[in-house]
């Protein structure tokens, strides 16, 4: 057979495959034969070698019209079987938009921070500022400059774990009224929240761990009167029209006089029930006006200035906000008892 047949042979054989072809694997087979070293016309340009010097610059050209023609052809080809595969993919991969979504798992916020980011936004939208301090706390603020000397017996109510002789796990948020007025001077208006400790059993109503906020006004003519006016606006607030407080006499070291305060229990609006015991009260903080003994103590001049202070549990206002009956479920983490407080 002549060189040319030969080529046209080549070339017709290509073009029926090209024209066959229908995946992109196959037009890589055929691009490798087309091309590649190992290829029929490849190896006849090897072989011009033996041809008559006369007939090889036609076989040449010959060869690389025919190689020309069909790289032409395979690059158009690729580009329909391309489009093809892409229209087949999108047609086996849509997606069934009427299935129901797999949601991905979302946080909440505990519901203690979600109260205490409330007693928060209620407090600095009357002024005071925000105070975070230690919860690992010498005993000199937890307990001295609140006017809890060693071996006063208001220490066995407050019995927490000491880290050596002189710190201890703070046992409420007080000593920051300590590092308050310590640090800066009046007119002072702070709140601080945070962790307490005491060594107390696990049970329905009491933690080791638990939370508090502090609130701390000192100025020149504070009186008991502003206390009331404050946590009554509180408890509005918080609660809504109609719930106020209700002072009952008690006794702090750190105050004097002392007050255990309640609020309308928001459950009945005062007409006592089941969560009440009757009442129509809950009991939910305690206060009074700052002892002048601690006001000197934390270098205030006692003639001069006076001021209330409180402190609320907040994991007590939190069980009856969201009706929660069991401390316990409060730390346990339980994603089914967490996952109801998200927004
Ligand atoms: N520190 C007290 C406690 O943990 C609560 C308290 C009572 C704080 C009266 C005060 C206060 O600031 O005036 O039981």
């Amino acid at each position: 057979m002549g060189m040319q047949e030969r080529i046209s042979e080549i070339h017709e054989a290509m073009v029926k495959e090209l024209l066959g072809a229908n995946s992109t694997q196959n037009l890589e087979d055929i691009r490798v034969r087309l091309l590649g070293k190992k290829g029929e016309l490849t190896a006849l340009l090897r072989g011009m070698g033996q041809l008559s010097p006369e007939e090889r610059p036609k076989a040449g050209q010959m060869i690389n019209e025919a190689r020309a023609k069909l790289t032409e052809m395979l690059e158009k080809k690729a580009e329909e079987i391309k489009a093809k595969e892409r229209a087949e993919a999108l047609e086996r991969e849509t997606i069934d938009v009427t299935q129901p979504a797999q949601l991905p798992q979302i946080g909440a916020a505990h519901p203690i921070n979600m109260v205490m980011d409330e007693l928060i936004e209620c407090f600095t939208g009357m002024g005071f500022e925000v105070l975070e301090g230690p919860e690992v706390e010498l005993d000199h603020y937890n307990f001295e400059l609140m006017n809890i000397p060693k071996n006063h017996p208001a220490r066995d109510a407050q019995d927490t774990f000491y880290v050596d002789d002189n710190i201890v796990l703070r046992t409420h948020t007080s000593p920051m009224q300590a590092r308050a007025m310590l640090t800066r001077k009046p007119p002072i208006r702070v709140i601080c929240p945070g962790r307490v400790y005491r060594a107390d059993e696990v049970d329905a109503t009491h933690s080791p761990v638990f939370h508090q906020m502090e609130g701390l006004v000192i100025d020149k003519d504070v009186n008991m009167a502003d206390l009331r006016g404050t946590l009554n606006a509180f408890a509005e607030k918080l609660y809504g029209k109609g719930i106020t407080t209700r002072f009952r006499p008690s006794f702090f070291p750190f105050t004097e006089p002392s007050t255990e305060v309640d609020l309308t229990c928001s459950s009945c609006h005062g007409k006592g029930c089941r969560i009440c015991k009757g009442t129509g009260w809950i009991e939910v903080l305690g206060g009074g006006m700052v002892n002048p003994k601690v006001l000197e103590m934390c270098g205030i001049d006692s003639s001069i200035y006076s001021g209330f202070a409180f402190g609320i549990g907040l994991e007590r206002i939190t069980m009856l906000r969201y009706g929660i009956s069991d401390m316990r479920l409060l730390y346990e983490g339980d994603v089914r008892f967490l996952s109801q407080f998200r927004k």
